[in-house]
Formats: C-alpha cells, sequence, structure tokens
C-alpha cells in the first residue's frame, strides 16, 4: 500500500503576514514536498484545506490503510523539511505496521510529531 502524504496547503507561519507574500507558507511547503517525492515509488502526495492544527504550522499527515497515521507540525517550507518528511514516509512505506525505528528518523522530521492514530478497524458488525 502507498504512503500518502497529506500536506496542509492553508497554513501559515506566525510571521506569514509581516514576510508581504500572497503564496501560503503551507503551499510553498506543498511544493516542495511535492517535488522531492517526485519518482519515489511508494509514496505520494495531495493537498488537503486546514487539518486544524493552524496554530502550529505547517501542519501534515502520513498515512496509509492499515497502518498507524502520524501528525506532524510546526514546519517551515524548506528544503531539508521537504525530503526529511518524504525520507520518512519512505521508512512508513517500508514499514509493515507504519512505526519507523527513532534510528531511522530523519533529522528534519524529530520535535515535529504532533500526534500517533492507531489504525481504524472495519465496522464487523
Ligand atoms: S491552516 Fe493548516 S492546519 Fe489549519
Amino acid at each position: 500500500m502507498t504512503t500518502t502524504i497529506t500536506i496542509c496547503d492553508t497554513c501559515k507561519r506566525p510571521d506569514w503576514a509581516d514576510r508581504g507574500i500572497e503564496k501560503t507558507d503551507g503551499e510553498a511547503l506543498a511544493e516542495l514536498i511535492e517535488q522531492a517525492a517526485l519518482g519515489v515509488k511508494g509514496v505520494k502526495t495531495r493537498r488537503h484545506s486546514c487539518l486544524m492544527g493552524c496554530g502550529k504550522g505547517c501542519n501534515l499527515a502520513i498515512q496509509s490503510p492499515g497502518k498507524l497515521t502520524y501528525v506532524m507540525g510546526d514546519f517551515a517550507a524548506q528544503t531539508d523539511s521537504a525530503e526529511g518528511v518524504v525520507e520518512y514516509a519512505l521508512a512508513h512505506h517500508a514499514s509493515e505496521t507504519g512505526q519507523v525505528p527513532f534510528r531511522a528518523w530523519p533529522a528534519a522530521v524529530k520535535g515535529h510529531f504532533v500526534s500517533r492514530l492507531p489504525v481504524l478497524e472495519p465496522d464487523t458488525e
């Protein structure tokens, strides 16, 4: 199963208004992640407007059916962040459960985890 990186494209960092730019930080980060994920087998990206973590933007989620979901935040739109997120997503893809050992975490994602969600089992009723 593919691992999907869902990137909030409406996130704005606290200094966004001061920078006088039109593009949101989320859009800028999404572009960098999309570029970093180009040609990476097993990882795809999508954008979503607001993941409801607005105070800690930029936010994203790493998901795959049947695996743990990870929500991350407080990213700036930087190439090293984007590359680290894609590297983490690739490790999530390679993992049977979605759990990635700490020793395999790219430096760029450390300190950015917001939550981990367990697999949602299908209804049996
Ligand atoms: S605007 Fe990105 S989480 Fe709300």
